[in-house]
């Protein structure tokens, strides 16, 4: 198995979302060996950003030998910057240098699939506007890809309300997800489930910049989802729980079927359907073993 990394990366940008650097931590902890590239793209913070918090985590992680992508600095039809909403409660990102060449990150993913085929399996946890154009340059490595593993959408109720990366790019959504890759969804009804405290954070060990700097941007963040309404006395980690899927996918309930994309209703763009088939090429997570996948996350987190 060969791992691409594919983030809208916050971590390191004040009060900004920090899933995605904990999904990092974790991921090159726990599979490290495997992973051949990161892609950034944008969403929760703008391209820049995620481009200067990747170069940090990767630094901080001792991983610079790991190619880093330069991704889409926004959606495929929408030009809009959706952190932007967010941006006054932001703090500035420190830059950080390359440590070497940066390639396009849809290169990068067609390369690493062309040159290993039925090896890569993408983890892809931003809004999927690069996976959406390595699909357009290359729609060869559709049947070269081993899985995609993607945190996105949500799932469960009458009426989903747009999630956060499927609402950033709808159209790059609806086109990956409807591909004929095998994929893997884990949807906010899923990731809500497991709920980290500012006591959480507090007790991470200061044994590598990353998790000081995780310690450091948490509560900026748990005041913002609390503030929101959208967790309670906490935060989830919606990205940590694609890599948990990687390296454990019996932690999750699956439902083989379809999902639609709404792209029209201007109101709803962005929100996820599951059809009625079980002939379709996504598996979409119905339920978690919450205690058991929270303790996999923290396992290696807090070492
Ligand atoms: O809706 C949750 C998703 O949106 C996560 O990937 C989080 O990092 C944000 O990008
Ligand atoms: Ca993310």
């Amino acid at each position: 198995m060969i791992i691409l990394f594919d983030t809208d990366i916050g971590l390191g940008t004040p009060r900004a979302e920090l899933d995605d650097g904990a999904a990092i931590v974790f991921l090159l902890r726990a599979l490290g060996d495997k992973v051949a590239g990161v892609t950034a793209v944008h969403g929760n913070a703008s391209l820049e950003s995620a481009m200067n918090n990747s170069r940090r985590l990767l630094a901080y992680l001792e991983r610079t030998d790991i190619p880093l992508g330069r991704g889409a600095a926004s959606g495929l039809v929408e030009q809009k910057e959706w952190f932007a909403e967010w941006e006054a409660g932001y703090g500035d990102t420190p830059p950080w240098p390359p440590a070497q060449d940066e390639p396009l990150a849809a290169n990068l993913i067609i390369d690493t699939i062309r040159a290993n085929p039925g090896e890569v399996v993408i983890l892809a946890v931003g809004p999927l506007t690069n996976l959406a154009l390595a699909l357009r340059l290359a729609p060869d490595i559709v049947g070269k890809v081993r899985q995609i593993v993607s945190m996105g959408g949500s799932f469960g109720q009458e009426d989903p309300q747009p999630e956060f990366n499927a609402r950033c790019d709808p159209e790059a959504a609806q086109a990956v997800l409807n591909a004929g890759w095998p994929i893997q969804l884990i949807g906010l009804n899923i990731t809500t489930q497991l709920i980290f405290t500012y006591d959480d954070f507090a007790s991470l060990p200061d044994s590598n910049p990353a998790l000081t700097l995780l310690k450091e941007q948490a509560p900026g963040w748990i005041d913002r989802v609390v503030a929101r309404g959208w967790e309670q006395d906490g935060c989830a980690l919606h990205d940590a729980l694609a890599v948990a899927a990687v390296m454990d996918p019996s932690l999750f309930s699956w439902q083989q079927t379809a999902v639609t994309v709404e792209l029209c209703d201007p109101e709803r763009r962005g929100a996820t359907y599951l059809q009625d088939t079980e002939t379709g090429h996504v598996a979409v997570a119905t339920a978690v073993d919450a205690v058991r996948c929270r303790e996999l996350i923290w396992r290696y987190l807090a070492a």
